[in-house]
């Protein structure tokens, strides 16, 4: 690793990145919702944030297969057509210098039977609902706990997404193993009352993450897997006993049998998808120290840019950003040069066309606009 800091280049895997503003994982549901096919839109989105070149992009969290999830507007990687698309992703960002990850998604219980296949009734670890209603407003379904046997199939689903991402040109994939989706059911004491090999003890709850890692690193290499964590995340009813030991054990088990991973990826606890500046006694100190490679942190840097400066300074942590990186295509140039920021809107994150979506122009397109207007 060099010197630390946010401009301070840093090696994944096989990669020398520039700088270390990552763009965070951001589902943004401007698929088609029949084929989930990654549309020009989409290419275009990503081929604006890969800007000059030198960072890393992590894409929105991706379906593994139909089962995976219901959500309207993801995108998926199991089928021909959406590798295809996902080409065209990779190449832009590549000829632009940019480094890319897929985000591998399997939602568990965070969907609902009609948006599943034949109605399908959503898997998770145990038969316990999410709390309230889901983001269309339905009350949130009871899912069916998956059998033992079924755990391998699950396994291969992430595999084979996971060599669908290296066919369609990605760096690497990126598990999502947080924010509540099926990892994360898995490992926390509120959605994992098993009592086979998966429940109970810490080395139960984390062994489909674990076994997932293993699996999909044998496939496509240890330097391009890579997982992301929220060992204090409470998002979609999540809470375990324990969460120091918890993730501390799962960490230790990466370190000592996956020294190689791209990366790490963690969530803040602060992390509030409000607009908070929250403050918590939690940190991700403890997992920062069993950890020795390359550590991604993500959640409200983008409200304290000191703050990312200076913790970047300090831990030499990637720091990815959701949010800013949102409505600043070129955030990486942006926050170098100290420029102002775009504002964002919330109205249009999730779902709708390109409004809110490719419409957010560069600092440099906003001088020539304004310049347009003063000779105008
Ligand atoms: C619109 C939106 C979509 C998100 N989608 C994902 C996702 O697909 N996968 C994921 O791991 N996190 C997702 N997140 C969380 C972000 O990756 C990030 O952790 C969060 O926004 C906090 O970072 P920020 O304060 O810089 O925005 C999403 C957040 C937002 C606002």
């Amino acid at each position: 690793m060099s010197g630390k800091g946010l401009f301070q280049p840093i090696r994944i895997g096989k990669h020398l990145l520039k700088h270390r503003v990552a763009l965070a994982p951001l589902t943004r549901l401007r698929a088609p919702p029949q084929t989930h096919v990654p549309s020009e839109d989409i290419v275009n989105y990503y081929t604006q944030r890969a800007g000059n070149g030198g960072g890393l992009l992590i894409t929105e969290a991706t379906l593994i297969s139909p089962m995976a999830g219901g959500m309207p507007g993801a995108p998926g990687i199991w089928t021909k057509e959406q590798i295809e698309n996902w080409k065209k992703v990779t190449k832009a960002a590549h000829d632009r210098g940019a480094v890319i990850f897929s985000q591998l998604w399997h939602v568990g219980r965070a969907t609902n039977s009609f948006l599943l296949p034949d109605k399908a009734q959503p898997v998770s670890a145990s038969a316990i609902a999410i709390e309230g209603n889901d983001m269309m407003g339905n009350p949130q379904q009871v899912p069916r706990a998956l059998e033992t046997s079924e755990i391998p199939g699950l396994i291969k689903d992430f595999v084979k997404a996971a060599e669908n991402a290296i066919e369609a040109g990605f760096d690497g994939v990126e598990v999502h193993g947080a924010n509540g989706y099926i990892i994360d059911q898995f490992i926390n004491t509120n959605s994992n009352k098993r009592t086979d090999q998966y429940g109970g003890s810490i080395e139960n709850r984390t062994r489909l993450a674990l076994e997932v890692v293993d699996a999909v690193q044998k496939a496509i290499g240890a330097d391009r897997t890579a997982i992301r964590l929220s060992p204090w995340g409470t998002f979609q009813s999540m809470g375990d006993d324990t969460p120091t030991e918890t993730w501390g054990y799962l960490v230790q088990q990466l370190q000592d049998n996956h020294p190689e991973l791209a990366y790490l990826h963690f969530v803040e606890p602060r992390t509030t998808l409000e607009d908070v500046a929250g403050t918590s006694v939690y940190s991700l100190d403890h997992f920062r120290k069993i950890w020795k490679s390359v550590f991604i942190s993500a959640g409200g840097y983008g409200h304290d840019l000191p703050g990312a400066l200076k913790h970047a300074e300090e831990t030499g942590d990637i720091i990815a950003f959701g949010r800013q990186f949102i409505a600043n295509p070129d955030l990486p140039q942006r926050l170098q040069q100290q420029l102002p920021l775009n504002p964002y809107d919330r109205g249009t994150f999730y779902g709708g066309g390109s409004k809110g979506y490719t419409d957010y122009p560069t600092y440099e397109e906003t001088q020539t606009a304004s310049e347009a207007t003063v000779t105008a």
